[in-house]
């Protein structure tokens, strides 16, 4: 695994967590992940020629449940920093040649030399020093197209003191500190000041998580 940066977030995983993420996330949700994670994505409404950049793509799910709307113009490349989760996505969806994976930081400045209509950022921004976050959306923005959409799935904006006690100690246990700071940021208004405009949102799982989604202004 490259070297991790930041020592105290929870979005870089050990080995171990890396290799059995998507079973993990199924238990620690008591079997609700894949019904909420195959709602978020048809809520994309993807179109079948999108060409779509996976920023913190992980095991590759998400891209494979994506690969459900895509045809054959469509094209999906996932970015992780974590070789382990690169294996899984080639693994899963490497035979198709719609589908590229790429081992990089996302939280550094990078350059790929295309274009996307749509780049999705799921459960990675969250757990990042919020100066990391903005590079992050920043190389969303450099590789959208104008009118592009940027969707970020992940915590909603909210009150942890107003949880009842059971989600907030699940959710303090579970979580990093840089999460805790996330929930309080105005996402619209940083993206706003990132030249992004248009917002939808919808909740899910108790409104405790969200899809946003934002276009890249001309
Ligand atoms: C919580 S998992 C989410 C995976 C996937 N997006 C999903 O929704 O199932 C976070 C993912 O982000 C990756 N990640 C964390 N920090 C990263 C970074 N700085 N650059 C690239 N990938 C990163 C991890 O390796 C992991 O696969």
């Amino acid at each position: 695994m490259s070297k991790r940066i930041h020592a105290e977030s929870k979005v870089e995983l050990s080995p171990l967590i890396a290799r059995h993420y998507d079973t993990i996330m199924n238990s620690i949700t008591f079997g609700k992940y894949n019904r909420f994670i195959q709602s978020a994505i048809k809520d994309m409404e993807i179109q079948s020629d999108d060409h779509i950049l996976d920023l913190g793509c992980g095991t590759g799910k998400n891209a494979a449940l994506m690969a459900k709307t895509l045809g054959e113009k469509g094209k999906i490349t996932g970015i992780d920093v974590s070789p382990i989760m690169g294996k899984q996505f080639i693994e899963k969806l490497g035979a198709d040649s719609r589908f590229e994976f790429k081992q990089k930081r996302i939280d550094i400045p990078f350059k790929l030399e295309k274009k996307y209509d749509k780049v999705l950022i799921s459960f990675v921004i969250h757990g990042l020093p919020h100066e990391h976050r903005l590079i992050l959306i920043q190389n969303a923005y450099d590789h959208l197209q104008p009118g592009g959409k940027l969707i970020i799935l992940d915590f909603a904006e909210f009150d942890m003191d107003k949880m009842p006690s059971h989600h907030r100690f699940i959710f303090k246990t579970v979580e990093c500190k840089y999460a805790f700071d996330y929930i309080k940021k105005d996402w619209k208004s940083i993206l706003s000041e990132y030249g992004f405009s248009y917002f939808g949102e919808k909740k899910y799982m108790k409104k405790y998580t969200r899809l946003l989604s934002a276009v890249r202004k001309s």
